[in-house]
């Protein structure tokens, strides 16, 4: 019999639902039991993913049986319950936003490093097959060097954030944190580490109270220059990542659609989402904390990457909201 890593739910909301089924077909993990604050939640789950419903959050990390927890609760919750579930001795794998402080991520990365548990932060738009090939074409220097990407995320969500624990900044840090964490992951992740040259951000809509539509200029360290633009209130909607090489151009269209590269000289080269070919990204995902945890392979992305993605929202946002000077005339 091989090793089994026993996981216990903490949120069984829409994402620690779809994470838990996920670990079905994981012969190496098995769902030990769930707890959701939301008692006729927690039952109605428990019975659906077929395991146990934990009396209290204290009777779960109480749980010998149990090695992991997936946090999948709002993000203000994550530091509380993060630090209690890591000093309790168990394995960490965290929803996006880490937190909603620098410090708290800090602190959790701390408390993960002195109880020598694996923490990992649910980046998963890495895995999505487009965003993943995009990064194994850079790497194979399909377009050279590369100089410059635009990357736009637009939809009309206005409608999820202006309900429950989204609509309220304290509670899930504004869809800078709540979404397009995901996005400074992945341009981070794709060319490293940058600052945030300028932001602007529009609030039209009086809820949800905070920046529903933003643009920022980067530039990164390896001297490649960057743009990106998020919105919830874009009616027409749309995925497009750019980059522009030495050698040639690469696009894709996000979440579905295709990722395309021309070089100079040369055909234009075309995949669809299909012919990528990867895992089922929450399935890959949670794989990949799982073998780091029974195997010590290494994680695809980690509590560091989380703390930095939350680093760069807040960035954006402290340049969103520091007044301009005058303009010299
Ligand atoms: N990686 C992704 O693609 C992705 C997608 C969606 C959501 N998320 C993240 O997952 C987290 C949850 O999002 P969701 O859409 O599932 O939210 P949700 O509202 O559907 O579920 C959250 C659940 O947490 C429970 N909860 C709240 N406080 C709790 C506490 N103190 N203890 C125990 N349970 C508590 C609620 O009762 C609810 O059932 C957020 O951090 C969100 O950013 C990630």
């Amino acid at each position: 019999m091989h090793k089994q890593l026993r996981i216990g739910l903490i949120g069984a909301g829409g994402i620690g639902r779809h994470l838990a089924w996920q670990l079905r077909p994981l012969s190496e993990a098995k769902l030990v039991g769930v707890y959701d604050a939301n008692t006729e939640l927690k039952h109605r789950a428990a019975a659906e993913l077929e395991t146990h419903a934990y009396t209290s959050f204290k009777a779960l990390l109480a749980d010998p049986e149990l090695d992991a927890c997936i946090l999948a609760t709002p993000p203000h919750t994550h530091f509380r319950l993060g630090m209690q579930i890591l000093r309790s001795g168990k394995h960490l794998f965290c929803e996006k936003p880490l937190a909603l402080k620098l410090s708290h991520c800090d602190a959790l990365l701390q408390a993960a490093q002195e109880a020598g548990r694996v923490l990992m932060v649910g980046h998963v738009l890495r895995l999505f097959p487009l965003f993943w090939q995009s990064k194994q074409w850079l790497q194979e220097g399909v377009i050279g060097e590369p100089i410059s990407v635009h990357l736009q995320r637009r939809g009309f969500e206005l409608n999820l954030f202006k309900e429950g624990w989204r609509a309220d900044p304290k509670q899930s840090g504004g869809v800078l944190l709540e979404m397009n964490v995901h996005e400074l992951d992945y341009l981070r992740w794709l060319f490293g580490e940058f600052q945030v040259v300028a932001a602007q951000g529009a609030q039209p809509y009086p809820e949800p109270n905070f920046v529903q539509h933003w643009h920022a200029l980067l530039r990164f360290e390896n001297g490649i220059v960057g743009a990106i633009e998020c919105s919830i209130i874009d009616r027409l909607g749309g995925y497009t990542v750019r980059i522009v090489g030495t050698e040639g151009t690469l696009e894709h269209s996000g979440f579905s659609g295709f990722i395309r590269y021309k070089r100079h000289a040369g055909q234009e080269v075309q995949l669809t989402p299909e012919e990528v070919g990867t895992p089922e990204p929450f399935l890959w995902e949670l794989r990949s904390f799982v073998r780091a945890i029974l195997y010590e392979e290494p994680l695809p992305y980690d509590g560091y990457d989380g703390r930095m993605a939350v680093a760069n929202a807040l960035a954006v946002l402290k340049r969103i909201h520091t007044p301009l000077k005058k303009a010299q005339v």
